[in-house]
């Protein structure tokens, strides 16, 4: 009998020590920027995951494309003493925050699901910090791709733009039918996408690693360079009067209601289309920027965990573990127009534009042209991707010449480092 009641007491104390001390929060808070239409649909598809399991989901949405915003507003809720449970966070900022010491540990769960085997090995670079596991990759995105309107497509008559030439080609037929050739949303992120594009195209990836990787200050002003800012004046030339500032889904959406005939811009735009019930192939085209095929430049979404509660830690590893689960990865990147962070998931349920994606990223991987993209984070720090943005924005309002580009260019990177 005393035995028994001994048990008994001792039970409950445990219980109650462990009832006071770690209160139980069975919530996540996810701050992201996926506020376009096709960007919230594939969010849904975890939202939806986390409440099946009876995790609460709280939305901490910060709208700017590429993340800049969303990266001030991480930077005051840290600051604060509150961090979110989970954040959407592209590569060098990864880097940045683990730095600072306030990321979550997941070596276990990584260990237990076997993460090391199948994230690629660009990605695993900023998942881990020092080696322990900080985030949960949930994509591999790529930008150097061109959307067109499949009617304005037809209409030129003419094949897939293979060369930069045969681009304008394209953009001149696409004029004459009065629609904008070339639909763009003037935010520095944005110019610096087709920026990275006409690098690519003009200079190819060793030039490309060289300029923007290696910040290389010869690259920076070469002859090389001076064809790439030309072919970006040119490029203005087919954007509307109204291009200033505008969000990259308004421009995907005059791609869609045929109000423009092509935009550059990385694969996530694709998820609009999808979202209007537009068919690849068919209702759009999805094809390499032209002069980039072969080449793959890449970015990743991934969710960094922060560090949180001890209460808190379960629902935490259950959303890492989701994120990480093959049929999560299938059912999130054929909504968002990315593909995979996994490499041992087949393309069954991809369509053609997703099945080319995944294709040509495990080809760039194994053929070495695959490199990171500076306007999405995985070229550069933020300091020093700041600097290219600002030169290749006022280059591209006008504001200032070729020739001061070529100038300043090396300059501001240098005094970013
Ligand atoms: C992200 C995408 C996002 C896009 C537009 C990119 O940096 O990787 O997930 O859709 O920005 O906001």
């Amino acid at each position: 009998m005393r035995m028994i009641a001994k048990l008994a007491a001792g039970t409950a104390l445990a219980s109650l020590a462990a009832g006071h001390a770690i209160a139980q929060d069975n919530s996540v808070e996810v701050l992201h920027w996926w506020t376009a239409g096709g960007e919230a649909a594939a969010l849904n598809v975890l939202k939806e995951n986390l409440e099946a399991q009876g995790i609460t989901w709280n939305d901490m949405p910060v709208a700017g494309g590429a993340g800049g915003n969303a990266m001030t507003a991480l930077r005051a809720r840290v600051t604060a003493g509150d961090s979110p449970t989970a954040v959407q966070m592209l590569g060098f900022d990864i880097r940045d925050w683990a730095e600072l010491g306030v990321v979550g540990n997941l070596n276990d769960l990584a260990e237990e699901e076997g993460w090391e085997a199948v994230i690629p090995a660009a990605l695993q670079d900023f998942s881990r910090y020092d080696g322990q596991w900080i985030a949960a990759p949930v994509n591999v995105h790529s930008t150097n791709w061109l959307w067109i309107n499949g009617d304005a497509f037809q209409a030129y008559g003419g094949g897939e733009p293979q060369s930069l030439d045969e681009l304008y080609a394209m953009l001149d037929a696409f004029e004459e039918q009065g629609i904008t050739p070339l639909a763009h949303g003037g935010q520095a992120w944005q110019d610096t996408t087709m920026w990275e594009n006409v690098v690519l195209a003009v200079g190819g990836i060793d030039f490309y690693r060289d300029a923007i990787i290696d910040a290389n200050a010869d690259a920076l002003s070469s002859d090389t360079m001076r064809e790439v800012f030309d072919h970006m004046t040119r490029l203005a030339g087919y954007f509307d009067p109204n291009f200033s500032g505008r969000d990259w889904n308004l421009a995907s959406a005059m791609v869609i209601e045929g109000d423009a005939g092509a935009q550059q811009m990385g694969d996530w735009a694709k998820g609009e289309f999808l979202r209007a019930d537009l068919t690849p192939g068919e209702d759009f085209m999805c094809m390499r920027f032209p002069g980039t095929q072969g080449n793959v430049l890449f970015n990743s979404d991934q969710f960094v965990m922060f560090e949180v509660g001890e209460g808190a830690r379960d629902a935490q590893l259950a959303m890492a573990s989701a994120v990480m689960d093959p049929a999560f990865q299938v059912a999130f990147n054929t909504v968002k127009g990315s593909v995979p962070a996994r490499t041992d998931i087949d393309d069954t349920e991809f369509d053609a534009c997703g099945k080319q994606g995944m294709a040509e990223l495990a080809e760039a991987a194994a053929n070495d042209t695959l490199a990171g993209s500076l306007a999405h984070g995985h070229a550069q720090p933020a300091a020093v991707q700041e600097a290219f943005f600002d030169v290749v924005t006022q280059h591209l309002n006008g504001q200032i010449s070729t020739d001061e580009a070529l100038e300043r260019l090396p300059q501001a990177i240098a005094a970013a480092q």
